[in-house]
């Protein structure tokens, strides 16, 4: 196998930080930026690299900053420019990174863009956004929004529709114009004039619209898939590469695209040798998972290893050799991965947080860690819809139980297992009020757990899992083949087990995870298989696996 090219954003770990939900400075119950600027130290202690900050810009927050109205403002709550500019310049001081959030497949549609476009079919930006004419009395097409109900908006004043692939107050952009290609191109030097160090990509397989056909619908489903028609089209590379001409070139810029797909399809994006952005968030081993058939993400599909070990490896050995990989199990679009993939029963959730930690920073790719993860913090499990704030939940709630299709408790068992507010709840700092997160009320109820689950504590704590993940971010640092090891799967069948190796010259890495709260056995943990580089326990028995243990051997590789 080809030796991997070296990187800078290949050796680093990230960590994303949700600012709605990270620290208030001024006690209104929304995060900021100067809230962020005060922890930058936490960061540093843990050893990240680079901050990945969820949309920051100036929003109404339909969809908590994916819906942008100004992508030169700061959002009104999260401070001003100059917030801004300290922010960066205290993340440089600290010799760390910031990557933005590119949201460019809408916008809100209190865009000037977008209020000058529904002026009428004359505005000069009327082409900045996707209008049709209705057909048979209903929309142009049958599909379906990401976030339930139809995926086109009719304007009364002109009597066209807009397309919306999320919320109806997110339109989509018009990549087709070259006009708005070029004021996006602009925004995007603008802030890397400014210094940022990389963009994640919002949604970005779905710029390149190709036609506008009915799609394809699942049986029961109310509406057919926009999928074929705007999603990873050789529309969307082209712009890519502009993208990557226009904006991009000049800049040391780490970029991550966010499109959900198969291998074969982010391959593209991603390729070593000729992608357009330097790799992608795949969402097989998450939403992939759910398959809620008609329901869409909605259902009760657990995350058995099973499946998520098929998932993971078909990735790991896709990806090798041809592009760079990004591993993650938890963000903010997600409920947390403890409660998830792991146990968080008081008995077993620091231990299989630990082991899910181990399995993602040993894996080959960027680890990306969501705040509060490096905790171990868990879902908020509500039990009425009240306690909600996400548009995702109520536009599901008005598709299937306003209208009576669904019983309201399943689907708020649906919500409590998967909801993306889970991951939401404000960070948890300390066990003073509100978790030390706000003075104020903060937007969404502070999980109760804080008093036990809270990074004062867990700092202290050499057995902490925030201490343990210091550990692994520095195995990182210090140990190449983790970096750059090739990803070897071990026991495939095993049904309790996830096992791999990592190789580089002489050197392999034995990564034993056990998935269940029972004692299984392993014949591969030995006394022979190397020096312990890491575990979750502080004893190992020979042939054994302890509840949720993690283990990592550092050996000589194997000749041939
Ligand atoms: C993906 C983002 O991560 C999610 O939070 C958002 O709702 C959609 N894209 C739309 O921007």
């Amino acid at each position: 196998m080809r030796a991997e090219k070296r990187a800078w954003w290949k050796e680093a770990v990230v960590y994303q930080i949700y600012p709605r939900s990270f620290a208030d400075s001024n006690g209104d119950g929304i995060g900021d930026l100067p809230g962020i600027t005060a922890h930058l130290d936490y960061l540093k202690d843990l050893g990240v690299d680079v901050i990945w900050c969820s949309p920051i810009f100036a929003s109404p927050n339909r969809d908590n900053g994916y819906d942008i109205s100004d992508y030169y403002a700061i959002m009104t709550e999260f401070g001003t420019m100059a917030d801004f500019d300290e922010m960066l310049h205290a993340i440089h001081a600290r010799g760390m990174k910031l990557v933005m959030d590119l949201v460019v497949n809408h916008t809100s549609d209190r865009h000037t863009w977008f209020l000058e476009s529904r002026k009428g079919k004359d505005s000069p930006y009327r082409d900045y956004y996707i209008w049709r004419d209705g057909k048979n009395g209903g929309p142009p097409n049958n599909w379906g929004s990401v976030f339930s109900g139809s995926a086109w908006e009719k304007d009364e004043a002109s009597g066209q529709y807009y397309l919306h692939l999320y919320a109806k107050e997110q339109p989509d952009l018009n990549w087709a114009s070259p006009r708005l290609r070029e004021d996006l191109f602009r925004m995007m030097r603008f802030w890397s004039e400014k210094g940022i160090d990389g963009w994640r990509m919002d949604a970005i397989g779905k710029i390149g619209k190709e036609n506008f056909d009915d799609g394809p619908i699942v049986p029961g489903a109310l509406f057919g898939s926009f999928e074929p028609a705007c999603h990873h089209t050789e529309t969307t590379h082209r712009y890519l590469r502009l993208m990557r001409e226009n904006a991009l070139a000049g800049y040391d810029l780490m970029t991550v695209g966010e499109a959900d797909g198969t291998v074969e399809q982010l391959l593209r994006y991603a390729d070593a040798e000729d992608g357009e952005l330097d790799m992608m968030f795949s969402f097989e081993h998450n939403d992939g998972l759910n398959d809620g058939g008609e329901l869409g993400k909605w259902s009760d599909h657990g995350a058995p290893l099973t499946d998520v070990r098929r998932i993971l490896n078909k990735w790991q050995t896709g990806l090798q050799g041809k592009a760079w990989a990004t591993v993650y199990l938890g963000n903010h679009d997600q409920p947390r991965q403890v409660s998830r993939y792991g146990n968080d029963s008081e008995l077993f959730r620091t231990r299989s947080a630990k082991m899910l930690a181990t399995m993602i920073h040993m894996m080959r790719g960027t680890p990306y860690i969501y705040q509060g993860e490096e905790l171990g913090m868990t879902n908020a499990y509500y039990t009425q819809l009240e306690q909600y704030r996400d548009v995702e939940v109520y536009n599901a709630w008005e598709q299937w139980v306003a209208s009576g299709l669904v019983d309201g408790q399943d689907m708020l068992r649906y919500f409590a297992r998967l909801a993306r507010d889970n991951a939401r709840t404000p960070m948890q700092w300390n066990r003073e009020e509100n978790a030390g997160f706000t003075t104020g009320t903060p937007w969404l109820p502070v999980n109760p757990n804080y008093l036990f689950i809270n990074a004062a504590d867990q700092v202290q704590d050499p057995d902490s899992v925030y201490s343990y993940y210091k550990q692994l971010i520095h195995l990182r640092h210090t140990c190449p083949v983790v970096v750059y090891g090739t990803f070897i799967p071990l026991l495939e069948d095993d049904p309790c087990v996830y096992a791999f190796a990592r190789e580089m010259g002489d050197q392999r890495l034995t990564v034993l995870l056990n998935w269940t709260d029972r004692k299984v056995r392993c014949k591969t943990v030995s006394e022979g298989s190397g020096q312990v580089l890491i575990s979750n326990y502080p004893t190992h028995q020979t042939g054994l696996l302890q509840p949720y243990e993690a283990i990592v051997y550092l050996s000589a590789a194997q000749p041939g």
